[in-house]
């Protein structure tokens, strides 16, 4: 069962607009607790070269970028897309002084129709964001198509809300040339997947 909400995209863009100058507030800890939870299951399985590129899908306010910034230094270059301004406004806004490094870019698009081709993003990340999309199977056959063929690895989270297990695990299992790891989240708002692209 997947509980797409239903509700329409420019309603949920106008929320995040609205909503965004206190999501860290709220949603900053919690967040957090996902990425570390993907991050240190990712350790064991990922040989990070420098400048890995990496790709934040639906970054909100850009917590996923400090997070990476606190774990790897400059040593990455970083595109966060979003189709809410204001959360990007955020992010931006108080990242200003990291930012300076120059090792990012930020997109405002629909995740939907994702602006890239090539198969150049090492590292892409989608955290609390299916939810809010139409057509998650078609959305993640995009997003395989432009993870590097060498090394390219996606970590995506679903929040329980509105995502059986066994429904992302059937979703899963219908896409070719992949395989997954189920990251443990008892205590987490999300289920947890590192999913690699396979020659
Ligand atoms: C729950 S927030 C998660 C933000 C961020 N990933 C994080 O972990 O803090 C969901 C984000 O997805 C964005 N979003 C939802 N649907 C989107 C779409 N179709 N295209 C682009 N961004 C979208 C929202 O604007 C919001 O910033």
């Amino acid at each position: 069962m997947k509980k797409y909400n239903g509700i329409k995209k420019k309603d949920i863009k106008s929320k995040y607009d609205q909503t965004a100058d206190h999501y860290d507030l709220r949603y900053e800890n919690i967040q957090k607790a996902k990425f570390n939870a993907l991050f240190y299951e990712l350790k064991k399985i990922y040989d990070f070269q420098n400048k890995e590129i990496i790709l934040d899908i639906g970054c909100g306010t850009l917590i996923v970028y400090e997070q990476f910034l606190s774990k790897l230094g400059h040593n990455f270059y970083y595109i966060g897309l979003d189709f809410s301004i204001m959360m990007l406004k955020e992010g931006i806004n108080k990242n200003q002084v990291k930012l300076r490094h120059n090792n990012y870019s930020t997109i405002l698009a629909d995740v939907e129709y994702l602006p890239l081709k090539s198969e150049k993003i090492n590292i892409c990340v989608s955290l609390t964001v299916a939810q809010n999309l139409i057509d998650i199977e078609k959305h993640l056959t995009i997003i395989f198509d432009i993870l590097d063929k060498n090394n390219g690895v996606l970590l995506i989270s679903f929040h329980k809300k509105f995502f059986t297990l066994k429904y992302v695990e059937n979703l899963l299992k219908k896409i070719q040339k992949i395989d997954y790891i189920h990251v443990n989240s008892e205590n987490l708002e999300d289920y947890l997947f590192i999913i690699r692209k396979l020659h």
